[in-house]
Formats: C-alpha cells, structure tokens, sequence
C-alpha cells in the first residue's frame, strides 16, 4: 500500500524507500508497451503513456495522454526526486470511496490541457510536488518533517487509476462504438444536471443523448428527507409519483431498434413480441439489473422516431389506484388502466399530460433481472391477443396514437 504525504515530500523520500533505482526488474516487450497499473516497468526517465487501454513507454515530454505514470513511489525516481501525483475527478465521481485521498488530491492539475473528459491521471518525478499534486510514499516514514501521511486504498495509486482508467474508457468507448455507427451527432453542452452530453439519432430517428458528469440533486430544507437515503421527502401531493420508471417509443423496425439498442448502447433485451409472419412487434431493454428501462413497438403508420409514453413510477399498487381517483377528481382523461401488463407484469395507468404527451403512472415491482446469461422471454402474437394480464382488452388509440401525431390526428 502507498501513502500520500500531506504536504510535499522532500528528497528524504528516496532514502527511506530503498533508493533510486531498485525493483526494476520487471520485464518489458521491445515494443516498449507497459500498463499504467505496473508503471515501473518503463525505463526510468521514461513514462508509461495511456491510450484506451494500453500504454506505452516513452519520453515524458512527448505524451500528451490525460493517463501518463512515471512512478508509483520514490523509488522509480532519481535520488532526491520524489513521486508526485495528481489526480482529476470528473463530477459525480464518489472520491469518498478513496480511502480519504480525495479532497487535497482532486481538482484542476497544473497542467490546463489535461481533464478533457473529466478525468486525468498523472504521476511524476520531481524535486517537490506542487499543490495539487501529492508525493507518493510507500509507508508513513517516507513523510519527513511536518508533512503528514494518509493511506490510499489497498493497491495504492495504482487502485485510484484503474478506477478511473475504467470510467474513463468506457465513457469514451461507448462515444466511439456510437460515432462508428454513423449515427452520432457530435457533443453538446450540459443541461440542467448533467454535464456535457454526446447526442445521436437512433436508426428509427430518435434524438437520445448519453452524458457521464452527473450533478446529484440536493434537495432544499423545505423539501429534505427524514431519512437520508431517499432524494427527498415523499410529496404528499397529487399522484406522489417517486422516480422515472422507463421511456416507451414507437418504431417503424423494432428489430432495427433492438439491434442497435443492444449493439450499439449496450443495453440487453429482457421480453419481445414476435408476430407469426416472423416480425419483431415490441422489444423491453435495460441498461441496469432493472427489467427494462427503454421499451419500443412498432408504429402503426409506420412513422419514424414517435413518442408513445414516459412512466413515473409510485411506491405500491394501491398508489396507482389512487392516482386514478384523483386523475378523476381533476378530469383528467384516463385512456386505460388500472391494470396489470402481461409483459413486464408493471400495474398501469394512462394520462395524457396538457402537451398530448401520454404519461404511464405505474408500479413496476421489483422484477431484478440479475443473471448474467439471461434469454429474452419472446410473446406469441396469440399470447398477446389475450389481452393485458387479466384480460383487459387494449384500446385502439394506445396502438395508433403517439407524439407528434400522424394521420386524423392519431
Ligand atoms: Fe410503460
């Protein structure tokens, strides 16, 4: 385990950590490739240079990776050099978890060109490090005079940059599959909370966005929780919808849709609907444990990149029922429900909100998909001609109507 020194660390660094130039053993290719998770095994002078997942031994002067590691300790740098670390944290990156090197480690580096996408790594020899970066040590006596030491997490720094290695390549693996596809649009600035988001059409011409920096909402006094690990105090208001359930689309293919869904973003299909001419009539995704979080069928015009519905989800069934009673009390039309679905089994109720837009208030359970290897459940166009759970015939207008309208206004 490393310690990160308080303040920064003079050249007694070294002394005490076995000297300049030991444990260099390590083997490295004639490549010169490395990982920044073993930056010993470059050359000393040389640092290991971060590209996605792999690195690469060179000159410190020509990397210009936001990932580069020269060091891991005192002992990788030059007597009288210690090992000076800095670390950016993108927002929304619980530092918490680092075993308190967090708050004097985090923050803008010195150097400007570095946390593009919110993340950046660096370690370096130096004579001194410079707020905010922090010296290494390997144990609390490499800390002299009135520096004081705090230990990292088990794995030392190596532990911090793969965590953020991690978040970093999979954000900017996801961007890259998107922009492969043809599809994307290029990045957009922030929205109320999140920050910058990278937007795309899927095949179908819906405009979706994914984004990385997330603002956690922080609620008001007026407005906050007896109990901390909830958003916010329940609403005792109208239908007391908790949390966004899941988005519902239309598509003129859902197969197209399903294909990108899972090739393109990433998400697994947990229930579909094929017809017996052998077409996909609906599919339900997830990006999460959840049973779906995007749901899509076809379009019965056929129309390209609709809305059908938004869900908001309540804490029990009976908050659903409820919700119909008060839907009722302020004449708001219901179009269908309560019921229970037969696919995904979510007890339902629809609105439309003033805009024509439908709002599904919902309660989902608490169906967790969890197995690794699990298969879709596919409906027959028989099975679904049974009706909703317990028989409830669907109405026309929640297969034909969605947003914007088409056709007669539908
Ligand atoms: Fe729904």
């Amino acid at each position: 385990m490393f310690l990160a020194c308080g303040t920064s660390s003079n050249s007694d660094d070294t002394s005490s950590d076995g000297g300049a130039g030991t444990d260099r053993e390590l083997p490295r290719d004639a490549a010169g490739s490395c990982t920044p998770f073993q930056p010993r095994i470059c050359a000393q002078g040389q640092t290991c240079c971060f590209s996605d997942l792999s690195g690469t031994c060179g000159e410190p002067s020509a990397c210009t990776s936001p990932l580069q590691f020269e060091c891991a300790g005192p002992k990788d740098c030059n007597a009288g050099e210690v090992c000076c670390a800095g670390f950016v944290f993108p927002a929304g990156f619980d530092a918490s978890e680092l075993g308190g090197f967090s708050a004097d480690a985090s923050g803008v580096l010195p150097d400007g060109s570095f946390g593009e996408d919110g993340v950046a790594a660096t370690t370096v020899c130096a004579a001194s490090c410079a707020s905010p970066r922090v010296s290494l040590c390997k144990t609390s006596a490499d800390c002299t005079g009135e520096a004081t030491c705090r230990a990292l997490p088990e794995g030392g720094s190596s532990a911090i940059v793969a965590m953020i290695a991690e978040a970093f390549t999979r954000h900017k693996v996801r961007v890259a599959v998107i922009e492969a596809s043809g599809l994307g649009k290029g990045w957009v600035d922030g929205d109320l909370g999140h920050g910058p988001a990278y937007a795309f059409t899927t095949p179908d011409g819906h405009n979706l966005e994914i984004y990385y920096e997330t603002n956690w909402y922080a609620p008001p006094p007026e407005l906050k929780p007896a109990l901390k690990n909830q958003a916010q105090r329940y609403p005792s208001r109208g239908a007391n919808v908790r949390r966004l359930d899941h988005l519902n689309l239309l598509t003129s293919d859902v197969a197209v849709l399903r294909h990108f869904m899972e090739d393109v973003l990433g998400l697994r299909t947990t229930e579909m609907i094929l017809l017996d001419n052998g077409r996909e009539a609906g599919a339900w995704v997830t990006t999460t444990n959840k049973t779906y979080d995007v749901a899509f069928t076809e379009d019965h015009y056929r129309a390209h990149g609709r809305f059908h519905h938004v869900t908001y989800a309540v804490d029990s069934r009976e908050d659903v029922l409820r919700s119909a009673d008060i839907f009722l009390e302020n004449g708001i039309h219901i179009e269908t429900g309560p019921h229970k679905h037969a696919v995904q089994q979510t007890f339902f109720l629809y609105v439309y909100e003033p805009g024509g837009n439908r709002v599904e208030v919902a309660c989902p359970g608490a169906r967790l998909m969890l197995a690794p290897d699990w298969q879709p459940v596919v409906w027959t166009e028989a099975e679904r001609k049974l009706g909703q759970a317990w028989g409830l015939k669907t109405v026309e207008s929640f297969h034909t109507y969605g947003t914007p309208p088409v056709k007669d206004g539908r």
